[in-house]
């Protein structure tokens, strides 16, 4: 039996129209008006919204001491259907064996969205440079290097991201780069614990705007030399933001992104008292006001590309996880959890607030992610053809996130006491109902990866 979800208000990157949708065999086969077939399910979609279901493009499952993939149906809960989840190189493994590897040791049958992976560079050689190129065939076409994290295995040098953007290019990958100064902060850091500066509020000062400023000039000049794309991730502030715009308006093909903690939080988290500030210690940090201003308007003139969550459930949660650097701010496990309420705080704080219109909510949410990640049109539109990722949407519910809503897991919520407008009434991944007014109803363990083509998004003025 199929599905047809009727007169619902259609909202895509680029229009908004009501109309009914046809589903069969995990598909959207029809979209039209009075679509009529005996023995499908018909679901009244009146006075609903009806968009593709959420793409988050940069989730952690497996890095970063983060819960794994047992958590992974909160994200359906919120409305989104695909994650893009980053995987760890383990040293002496090849770059596409990682992904072989992750895939049987932490995937199959665990995730219960749809998911895209992105690979990480952790042992950096010319082997794992030249099998780059590998990552194609097993559906890969995004990787990861990190400038920043100095002492830690996810430190790469220039050398081999200028290397990485080389070979990358060749064969389509999309060369994404964490732009932080990982020498200054490293300075910084230790200056500040040894002055006894150690809570969470001198976390920003060890990670101020400009080390991220400096790098993302850095990463973008080396992928000028390479005649490569690149794509920052989590951007926090206006002047990396404006790096990133001008040297696009320069005719570069450089992008970014910014997350939702970026958007909803600021510093004065960080100075929460009772040691709860190191709840939003994330890399990099949250900045002032000012740059949470800037960076609606980044996302609502187009300068960011879209906005992921930067999901990141910490092991132990704050009781023990984020505890471990009670002493020591630099010793704060970083990152927290927001796959869940992505949707429900751009909608509110950005829809609702007139920040942003409802197309741009799914460009920057849904479709704009999917094209990054090598996915769309499959995953992050509704069209003919497309797989069947589906949110109904009820604009006039009210409410507030609450820890007892959350399915992350972890013992605090990123956005508790947020008030939220409208809530993803019905959620379907691949035609199947998997969420329910918040709530998950479907089957654990059943998400498929979604095979990422190779000369994405970040590519398109090379085939200019
Ligand atoms: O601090 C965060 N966001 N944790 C994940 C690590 C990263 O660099 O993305
Ligand atoms: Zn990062
Ligand atoms: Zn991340």
């Amino acid at each position: 039996m199929g599905l047809i979800i009727k007169n619902g208000n259609i909202i895509t990157s680029k229009n908004e129209y009501i109309a009914d949708i046809l589903v069969e065999d995990e598909k959207i086969v029809a979209i039209g008006k009075d679509l009529d077939i005996k023995g499908h399910e018909v679901v009244d979609a009146n006075d609903k919204f009806v968009f593709p279901g959420g793409v988050d493009e940069h989730v952690h499952y497996n890095s970063f001491n983060s819960l794994g993939y047992e958590t992974s149906h909160a994200a359906l809960a919120g409305g989104t259907t695909t994650v893009g989840d980053f995987v760890v190189q383990p040293v002496g493994v090849g770059l596409k064996d990682s992904i072989i590897n992750y895939k049987k040791d932490y995937l199959d049958e665990k995730a219960t969205p749809d998911y895209v992976l992105h690979g990480i560079i952790m042992d950096p050689s010319e082997e794992t440079v030249a099998d780059l190129v590998n990552m194609p065939s097993v559906g890969v076409s995004s990787v990861k290097l990190f400038m920043a994290y100095k002492g830690m295995p996810y430190y790469v040098s220039d050398e081999w991201i200028f290397k990485a953007l080389c070979t990358g290019k060749k064969a389509g990958v999309t060369i994404m780069v964490h732009a932080e100064n990982a020498d200054i902060i490293d300075v910084l850091t230790k200056k500040l614990i040894a002055e006894g500066k150690t809570e969470p509020k001198y976390f920003g000062d060890s990670r101020p705007v400009l080390s991220e400023a400096e790098a993302t000039s850095r990463a973008i000049y080396m992928a000028e030399i390479a005649n490569a794309p690149l794509f920052v991730v989590h951007v926090t502030n206006q002047k990396t933001a404006e790096i990133i715009r001008d040297a696009y308006n320069k005719g570069l093909s450089t992008y970014g992104e910014t997350c939702t903690h970026y958007l909803m939080l600021n510093d004065e988290n960080l100075a929460k008292p009772n040691f709860e500030g190191a709840k939003y210690v994330c890399n990099p940090p949250l900045r002032p006001q000012s740059d949470v201003n800037f960076m609606w308007e980044a996302i609502n003139k187009g300068w960011l590309t879209s906005v992921g969550s930067d999901h990141c459930a910490i092991m132990g949660g704050f009781a023990e996880g984020k505890r471990k650097g009670i002493n020591d701010f630099s010793k704060i496990p970083p990152g927290s959890p927001g796959v869940q309420d992505r949707l429900n705080m751009i909608w509110t704080y950005g829809v609702e607030t007139g920040k942003i219109t409802r197309q741009k909510f799914v460009e920057v949410c849904c479709t704009t992610p999917a094209k990054v990640c090598g996915i769309y049109p499959q995953k992050g539109e509704i069209a003919v053809g497309t797989d069947a990722d589906i949110v109904v949407f009820d604009p006039n519910y009210r409410g507030t996130v609450k820890l007892e809503d959350s399915l992350s897991s972890s013992d605090y919520c990123t956005y508790d006491g947020f008030e939220i407008k409208g809530i993803a009434e019905k959620v379907y991944l691949r035609g199947k109902l998997v969420a329910q007014n918040g709530k998950f109803v479907g089957e654990l363990g059943k998400g498929q990866q979604v095979m990422s083509k190779p000369y994405a998004y970040c590519y398109d003025k090379f085939k200019e």
